[in-house]
C-alpha cells in the first residue's frame, strides 16, 4: 500500500491534530499485510473512526478505489484535515464530525479501522474534542476504545471486519473476550515494540 502524500500539511497544524505515527503507519502496515484478504471481501464501505489527518482512510481509500470511504472525528480540525489528505491524494472521502460511529446506518459498513486514544489517563481528561481526544483513553487507556466496541455489532456488516490498534496496557486479551462475548474472532495481525511501547493491531471478525 502506498503512503498518502502529506506535504499539502503544514507543520503548525499538528499542534491541533494528531502527526501520524509509528501507531498510525502500523495500522497501514496491518491492513497491507491483509490485503489479499480484503480484496476478497470486495468492500463497498469503509469507516474509518478517529481519522485525524486522514492519512490511514486515505491509504485504504488508494488501494480500494471502489469502496466508498468515510471517516469521523471528534476534532473538527482533523475532519478538515482528513478531507484535504484524500484530496490530495485524489481519493473520494466522506467526513463527519462526531462520536464515534453512531448515527450511521446499522450493520452496513465492510471494514471499520480504529487507532483510538490509547494512553491511559485519569478519566476526567478522556472525552474532549481537541488534540487531547488523540491520545487520552481514560482508565486501562479503553474508555473510548470499549464505547466503540460496544457498537460494533450494530456497526459492522455480517461479513465484515475490525482493525483495532492497542498497547499492552489497553490488555488486548480484555477485548478479546469482550468481542468473543459479541460472537467475534480475534487475531492480532502485526504487533512492533515502538520505544517503551508494544504496539498491535487486532482484527476482529465473525
Ligand atoms: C491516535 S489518534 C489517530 C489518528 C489517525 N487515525 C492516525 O492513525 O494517525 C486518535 C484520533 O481519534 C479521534 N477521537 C478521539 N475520540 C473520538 C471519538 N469519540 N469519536 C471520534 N473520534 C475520536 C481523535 O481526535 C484523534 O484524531
Amino acid at each position: 500500500m502506498e503512503t498518502p502524500y502529506q506535504n499539502h500539511i503544514d507543520k503548525a497544524d499538528y499542534d491541533h491534530v494528531y502527526e501520524p505515527a509509528e501507531d498510525s503507519f502500523l495500522l497501514i502496515d496491518a491492513l497491507e499485510k491483509d490485503l489479499e484478504y480484503l480484496k476478497n471481501k470486495n468492500p463497498t464501505f469503509c469507516l474509518e473512526v478517529g481519522s485525524g489527518s486522514g492519512v490511514v482512510i486515505t491509504a485504504f481509500g488508494m488501494a480500494f478505489p471502489e469502496t466508498f470511504c468515510m471517516s469521523t472525528d471528534v476534532n473538527f480540525k482533523a475532519c478538515v484535515m482528513s478531507k484535504q489528505t484524500a484530496a490530495h491524494n485524489k481519493v473520494n472521502l466522506e467526513t463527519c464530525n462526531m462520536d464515534l460511529a453512531g448515527s450511521f446506518t446499522d450493520n452496513v459498513f465492510d471494514v471499520i479501522i480504529f487507532n483510538p486514544p490509547y494512553v491511559v489517563t485519569d478519566s476526567e481528561e478522556c472525552g474532549g474534542s481537541d488534540i487531547t481526544a488523540s491520545w487520552a483513553g481514560g482508565v486501562k487507556g479503553r474508555e473510548i476504545t470499549d464505547r466503540l466496541l460496544n457498537m460494533i455489532p450494530k456497526k459492522l456488516a455480517n461479513n465484515g471486519v475490525f482493525y483495532l490498534l492497542l498497547i499492552e496496557e489497553n490488555i488486548p486479551d480484555e477485548v478479546v473476550q469482550i468481542m468473543s462475548n459479541y460472537g467475534y474472532k480475534s487475531e492480532t495481525v502485526i504487533r512492533r515494540k515502538v520505544r517503551n511501547e508494544q504496539q498491535l493491531v487486532l482484527k476482529i471478525f465473525k
